[in-house]
């Protein structure tokens, strides 16, 4: 039995946010799933890496792309570590294999009439790597990031997407569940196929940052052909060794977000007839996290650090929330608030609360923390088992369905179940009598098989939580936590050993974590949001904010040595100097508030370290292309920081 899951593959970004974590704990929860099930799994991930954008961030950055977006795949991959990814494989598009690959497709395509040369004329959109017509446009503006489109009029190649508009339509109404959920097929079915499909230029020579095309290296293949084509490059397809192809291919789901599904549900599968080869069961369309309604997105200054989050609360926590509250398929707010709410109901007072009073009164109630086995049932016994175990197929219907927010409420309707009977058999009335021990053990291993059940089902979603509270029941990893033991009640032995343990989600204070998580985004954002914070609020947090970063922070700033070769003093100013910097092969013009430290003859000649990757700003009119460092203290004194011996410029500094 094999499943074969996969992510969208992601453009390199220095900040990843919350809402990109999404589609990877939503694929992280099924691969797992899957896993605990007996599925030989693979779970794909991995980062989109050609690109005009990308050639020319790296050109504005003065490296090269590969330097450029090889410092922010390992961050990228650092986040999936935070947030407890169990990726199988992680493909990056610049990989010599996938080059290959596509490289290979390409080829084959063209050869057999599928791919043919043209000349295009069009409107692309350069963030979004997409051509429009006219007519697709918003307010003559790129309709999915409003932003300018630019006229291209290129030689191109054309692969002939039109050639499989009836199979698609065919394949689509006789496949009901090959886009996932029914909404987006009648999307893509009303929207684009049905009004018919346009051949796709696939070809650019406009730029570089790309994969050639073989037979004419003037062109790179366009980049959501070399895209999409990493679900079967990862598995070796058209390689020497192409066995994890054969096994795994067809992909039983390819989960994207909503805005990406046209791409999935059109111009994939068409590749994939194109080339002979089977489509993926399910490609499956999720909703967005939003903000306020809108997109997060790093323009718009909302973004939110998922690192930050798992950093106060836990990966499992965040990973729930991400899941719970978005109804699959549909778009779900984020606020703090309502992460901490949900925090604080459903892990701290519902599932902490079952863990804690279940192991406490076990511990309190009887000799060394054990079970007698001698034990007698209740008039909700029944009731309740038989609401475990329904609950336990309905999970599992939904997560095949990959409704994991549905799943997540029949645990939760378990855990609340299993609360509300720790209320109606009253524990701590029947440990009064002796003559009620049996009964009070009964309800107690109740409640200890219920939450084992649990632990078990809430795996896939919080893979750190289980462990703990297999801890304080005294089960090891094995049988007792094999899925299979969930599907009927009682495999948990009588003789249940009970050790209390750390409080497994601690109440979180919602006023001070509100306050203290609104400082710290405000910062990341740049937005004076930090106004609103009351005076209280800020003296509270101004003695603890001296936040640590971590050394992937710290590798986002680029440092070089840099020599001046000419400075001046900026007109109407009597502050800012302006200085060409030599930096390796390059020079920089970078404005300083130094004018009253140095002369601009003083200056010229010496050697700084200069911030290379910052943000252009105009100062005075003038477009400052980095920052000299500068040591000042509160006496008013500073000096420009540089090496302490002999070194070029253009060295690094790390
Ligand atoms: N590189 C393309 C995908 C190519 S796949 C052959 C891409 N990359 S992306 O980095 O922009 O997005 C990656 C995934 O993150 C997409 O599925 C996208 O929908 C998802 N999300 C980005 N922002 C999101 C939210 N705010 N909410 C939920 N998912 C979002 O697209």
């Amino acid at each position: 039995m094999t499943y074969y899951i996969t992510t969208p593959i992601y453009y390199p970004s220095d900040k990843l946010h919350i809402g990109h974590s999404y589609t990877t704990v939503a694929a992280d929860a099924m691969a797992r799933y899957k896993r605990l099930r007996g599925y030989d799994v693979m779970f794909l991930t991995g980062t989109d890496e050609h690109g005009q954008k990308l050639e020319r961030r790296a050109i504005e950055e003065g490296v090269t792309p590969i330097q450029f977006i090889d410092r922010i795949v390992d961050g990228i991959k650092n986040l999936w570590t935070t947030m407890d990814i169990s990726y199988d494989k992680f493909i990056r598009t610049t990989d010599k294999e996938h080059v290959k690959a596509v490289q290979k497709i390409f080829k084959r395509l063209y050869e057999q009439g599928d791919i043919y040369k043209s000349e295009y004329v069009g409107l692309y959109c350069t963030p979004c790597e997409s051509f429009f017509t006219d007519h697709q446009l918003v307010d003559g503006k790129c309709p999915d990031c409003s932003r300018d489109v630019e006229e291209v009029k290129e030689e191109s190649y054309f692969f002939r997407l039109s050639k499989y508009q009836e199979a698609l339509i065919k394949h689509i109404e006789e496949n009901p569940d090959f886009i996932q959920p029914q909404s987006r097929q009648n999307e893509m079915l009303n929207n684009f196929l049905r009004p018919g499909l346009e051949d796709l230029c696939v070809s650019r020579t406009s730029f570089k940052w790309g994969i050639p095309v073989t037979f004419d290296d003037k062109h790179i293949v366009y980049v959501w052909l070399d895209a999409l084509s990493n679900y079967i490059s990862a598995l070796g397809f058209m390689s020497d060794d192409d066995t994890l192809y054969k096994k795994f291919w067809p992909a039983n789901v390819q989960l994207v977000g909503k805005e990406i599904v046209r791409f999935h549900t059109i111009i994939w599968p068409a590749m994939l007839l194109a080339l002979g080869e089977p489509l993926p069961k399910q490609v499956f369309g999720h909703g967005w996290l939003v903000i306020d309604g809108g997109k997060m997105s790093k323009s718009k200054g909302n973004v939110v650090d998922p690192t930050v989050l798992v950093e106060r609360y836990g990966s499992d926590a965040i990973r729930y929330f991400l899941l719970r509250e978005v109804a699959f398929g549909q778009d779900g707010n984020f606020t703090n608030e309502a992460l901490i709410t949900r925090i604080n109901a459903d892990l701290a007072n519902d599932l902490g609360n079952l863990t804690s009073r279940t192991v406490a009164m076990i511990e309190k109630y009887f000799d060394d923390g054990i079970l007698p086995v001698i034990q007698e049932t209740n008039e909700f016994d029944e009731s309740v088992q038989a609401l475990i175990i329904d609950n336990v197929t309905k999970m599992e219907q939904n997560m095949d369905q990959l409704f994991l927010n549905s799943a997540l409420e029949n645990i939760w309707l378990i855990i609340r179940r299993l609360n509300k009977y720790i209320d109606e058999t009253m524990p701590w009335i029947l440990a009064k009598d002796v003559a009620n021990r049996a009964k009070l053990a009964g309800v107690l291993y109740t409640l200890s098989e219920g939450l084992r059940i649990v632990s078990i089902m809430i795996e896939p979603f919080m893979p750190r939580t289980p462990d703990k509270i297999w801890a304080q029941l005294g089960i090891e990893r094995g049988e007792l936590t094999a899925w299979d033991s969930i599907h009927s009640f009682g495999m948990l032995p009588r003789d249940v050993q009970a050790k209390k343990g750390e409080n497994i989600f601690p109440r979180i204070d919602i006023k001070k974590e509100l306050a203290e998580l609104d400082f710290v985004e405000t910062k990341d954002n740049k937005t004076n949001k930090e106004d609103k914070i009351s005076k209280e609020d800020k003296i509270s947090k101004d003695a603890s904010i001296v936040e640590n970063i971590t050394i992937e922070d710290f590798s986002k700033v680029q440092l070089k040595v840099g020599e001046v070769i000419k400075c001046e003093k900026v007109t109407k100013t009597d502050k800012l100097l302006v200085s060409t910097i030599k930096i390796g092969a390059q020079t920089r013009t970078i404005v300083s508030g130094i004018a009253k430290y140095y002369t601009p003859e003083e200056f010229v000649g010496k050697k700084v370290v200069v911030v290379t990757n910052l943000k252009p700003v105009k100062l005075r009119g003038i477009v400052s292309e980095g920052m000299v460092l500068c040591a000042s203290d509160d006496n008013g004194d500073l000096v420009a920081v540089g090496p302490l011996g002999e070194m070029v410029a253009g060295a690094i500094v790390k």
